[in-house]
Formats: C-alpha cells, structure tokens, sequence
C-alpha cells in the first residue's frame, strides 16, 4: 500500500474505491457490506455523512427502551443506546424492582464547568499576581459579546482567578473560568471564551509594564471535561424487609453481601474498574442516544472516581436503621440544546420520549440509568453470578453466529432456557436437531 495525500478531497464513491481496492481485495461483498448500511433517503443519510469526516458508511448502534423508572415519583421510560446484550433488560429490571421500593431519587448538587487558559511564566509569582490585577477588568470585558446570549439565559462565565501552578511544573499559571451554560453542554461557548480570554490576555501582557522576564506564554485553551462541580446524586433505599427474595437468597442476606460488593470496589481498583465499567453501561447507553459527548463524561468520570488518589467504585452502599441505601454521585456534564442533541433525528426522538428534559433532568435520568445498572449487575453477582442472565440475553447473538434457522433458534431458546450456553454446546445440540 502507498502513502496517499488527498484522501479528504476525494468524493465518498472514490474513497469506498479506493478502500475496497487497498484493504478488502476488492471484494463485491465488502463494498456491498458498505453500502447497505447507507439510508434511502439521501437528506438523511447527507445529514450522518456531515457529522464526522471520511464518512463511507453508517455504523448502527440498536436504540432500546427501558421503562417503569420512577423518578422522583414520575414514571420515565429511558432511551439507550448500545450494543451490548443484556444491559437495556438489567436496567429494565432494576426499573421494575424499585418501582415498588419508593423508586430512584435525584438531586443536583452542582452545574458548573470549568476551563483554563495555560500559560508559562518564569519571572517572579509577585509579577503575576500585579499582571493580573491590571489585566482583570479588560479580560472580563472582553467577553461581554460572546458572553451575552448566556448571561441572558441565567449562565456565562461566574468566575475567573489566576492559579500558581509553578509547584507542580516550572513557570506554570492558569486562568481558571468557572461556567454555567444551561441547558447547553457548553463546549463551544466556553472554548470561544476561553481563546478571548488568551486573546485579550496577550494584549494586556503588551503593555504591562511590570515583567521582569519575557511575556507570559499562552501555551493552550480549552475547557476541562474533569466537572466536579457538575454533579448529581441519585439513590434507592427501602426497608431491608421489604428487599423480599432475590434470586433464592433472603432479602437481608442479600444486602450483606451487596454492602460487602461494594465495599469491595471501593478499596480495589482491579474490581472498582469493572464495577465503574458497569455502571458506564448504562450512563453512556442515555448518553449516546441523547446525541451527548460520552467520551467526555467517561473521562469525566473515571477522573472522579480518582479523585482521592485511588480509583474507586462511583457507588456507595450502606446498612443504616434497618434500611439499604444504594446511592452515588456523578459527574455529567450533559447538554440538551445545540451540538448532536438538535441535529441527530434519533437524538431528537430521544429527547422527545423524555418530555424535552432540560440538562439538569436529563442528569438525573443518565445517574438513575447508572446507578440501576449497577444494582442489576451485582443483584446478579452476588447471587446467581452474572452469566446466567448475561448469556441468556447473548443467546440470539450465539444462535444467528452458529448459523442456526428460525425455527432452530425456536428449539435452542427452548433447552437453553435455564442453563448457560456456550458456542461449542450450542453447535452440539444444533447438530442432535440436524440429525
Ligand atoms: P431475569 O430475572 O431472567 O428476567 O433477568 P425475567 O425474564 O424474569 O424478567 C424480569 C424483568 O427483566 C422483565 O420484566 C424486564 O424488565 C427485564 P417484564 O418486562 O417481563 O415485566 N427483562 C428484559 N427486558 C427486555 N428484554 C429482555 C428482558 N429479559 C428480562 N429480553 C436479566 C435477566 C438479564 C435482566 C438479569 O439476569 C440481569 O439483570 N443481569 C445482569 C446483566 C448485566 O448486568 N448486564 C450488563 C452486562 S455485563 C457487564 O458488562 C457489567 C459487569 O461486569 C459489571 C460488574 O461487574 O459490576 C457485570
């Protein structure tokens, strides 16, 4: 293969060609896999080949429904997003299970975002602090355009101070905006203010007269997606007694051995991972059909999960007066205006099933998602162990992998109905069938 400039400029058709021709042995059956993931209607499909670049097909993700959540003493249905078998049927579950337990409950401890302009200075820290005292007012109000429409809706920049970071690295310094955006995710409006900031900052270090060492060095700008002031907490709790029997195990045994479960991946990063991993199944199943940014709040999250030095479980769970509590704090910078969220049709429909949540609504339906996936995963592993459910869910993925017909499948579901399955027993019984 050669090295090839100019791929962007190429029109799609040619890039399949000259993918097909590269990479898959010009295989018809490659470029029809491509092509018949395409939409009819060539609007729709112009609309997904503008979201990202070097677009040459669709790539789906099954758009699922978990409903019977009560929330705050409102009944929610959840669009999610997501591949993986088992976890849209976990968190309908959990719906169910706490539908009669009060249900989940939600409360926002915070919405602000943050985003720094990194600088390097190496004369003396007095220099700064003087620098920024002459510079505050001018860099405030050179944002009072791009701050306008913002301020209007109740957010816009809330606070800005200059850090010494010279502790942690040599000439080191920020200036760390605090934001609140609304019903807006709020990327573009804090990176704009961010980069005027920077702008107006290089000006002002242009006519201060106080450096005894060369300018200040704008090194980056950009917002923070670590958002620990962005949080909400969602939990369950009820009466041990009213736990009733799960899966074979009494109510209060199977408290003590949650409790301990999590106790677990509070102290163990190898299980906190794992855990944490959980409970992304089901935050970035709202988060991707909601058309929100999941890699920012995954790295948001995982960020927050370490924030004592030590990575640790998100959830918490505790015995108290006869009571279980299960709760958890999250960290979800989520946007319900702008970006994905107007422009993805399905993102739309999403925002629609959820009555056009505002952003602080639509983090406490994404926490309840996590913490109710969290609580399916360890009601299984505690008790049954995980696969049982798991793999019952991954059955249709096995059968259609093993080649098996309809009514086969109809057959397999049948003896497999209570005992995990594996490839190499499902192609025995599927032979037994065939004989
Ligand atoms: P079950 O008890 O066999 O289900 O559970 P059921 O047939 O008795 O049905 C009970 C309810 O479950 C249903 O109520 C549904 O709400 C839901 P209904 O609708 O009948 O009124 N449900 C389904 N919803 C949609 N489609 C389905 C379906 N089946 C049941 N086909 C279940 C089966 C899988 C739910 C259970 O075993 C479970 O919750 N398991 C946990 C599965 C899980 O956590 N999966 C995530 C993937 S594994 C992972 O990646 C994370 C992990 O590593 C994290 C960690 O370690 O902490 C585990």
């Amino acid at each position: 293969m050669q090295l090839f400039t100019g791929f962007s400029k190429l029109s799609k058709s040619q890039k399949i060609d000259w993918l097909v021709e590269q990479h898959l042995n010009n295989s018809a059956t490659a470029r029809e896999t491509l092509t018949q993931y395409w939409n009819e209607d060539q609007k729709l499909q112009d609309l997904h080949d503008g979201f990202s670049e070097n677009t040459v097909t669709n790539f789906y993700f099954p758009f699922g429904l978990a409903p019977n959540f009560l929330i705050d003493d409102q009944l929610v249905t959840i669009p999610m997003a997501i591949e993986e078998s088992s976890v849209v049927a976990a968190a309908s579950k959990a719906a169910k299970f706490w539908m009669d337990r009060g249900g989940f409950k939600t409360q926002i401890k915070g919405t602000l975002k943050s985003g720094q302009v990194h600088l390097m200075y190496h004369g003396l820290g007095s220099e700064m602090d003087a620098f920024y005292a002459f510079a505050k007012a001018e860099l405030l109000q050179s944002l009072e355009q791009i701050n306008a429409s913002m301020k209007k809706r109740g957010g816009g920049i809330q606070e800005l101070i200059l850090v010494d970071k010279t502790k942690s690295l040599e000439g080191y310094y920020q200036l760390h905006a605090t934001f609140e955006t609304r019903d807006a995710m709020g990327a573009n409006f804090i990176n704009t203010t961010l980069e005027q900031l920077a702008t107006t900052l290089k000006l002002k270090a242009s006519e201060f007269q106080g450096f005894s060492s060369d300018v200040p060095e704008v090194i980056m700008s950009i917002l923070s997606n670590y958002v620990p002031e962005c949080v909400v907490n969602v939990s369950v709790s009820c009466k041990i007694d009213e736990i009733g029997t799960v899966n074979g195990v009494t109510g209060a045994e199977f408290v003590r051995k949650f409790v301990r479960a999590v106790d677990i991946a509070t102290v163990e990063p190898y299980r906190a991972v794992t855990h944490n991993k959980g409970i992304m199944n089901g935050i970035d199943a709202v988060v991707i059909a909601t058309g929100n940014d999941f890699r920012a709040v995954e790295a948001g999250v995982h960020a927050f999960a370490s924030r004592d030095g030590q990575y640790r479980s998100l959830t918490r769970a505790r015995i108290m007066n006869d009571s279980f509590i299960f709760e958890a704090d999250f960290p979800l910078a989520l946007g319900t205006v702008g970006g994905l969220t107007s422009l993805h049709p399905l993102s739309k429909l999403a925002m629609q099933i959820l009555g056009n949540p505002t952003a602080e609504k639509l983090m406490k339906v994404t926490a309840v998602a996590g913490l109710a996936q969290n609580f399916a995963a360890l009601h299984s592993l505690v008790t049954t162990g995980i696969q049982v459910g798991h793999m019952k869910m991954h059955l249709v993925n096995m059968l259609e992998q093993i080649g098996a017909t309809d009514e086969e499948k109809n057959v397999l579901r049948k003896e497999y109905s209570d005992k995990t399955p594996s490839f190499s027993s499902l192609r025995e019984s599927l032979e037994k069938i065939r004989i």
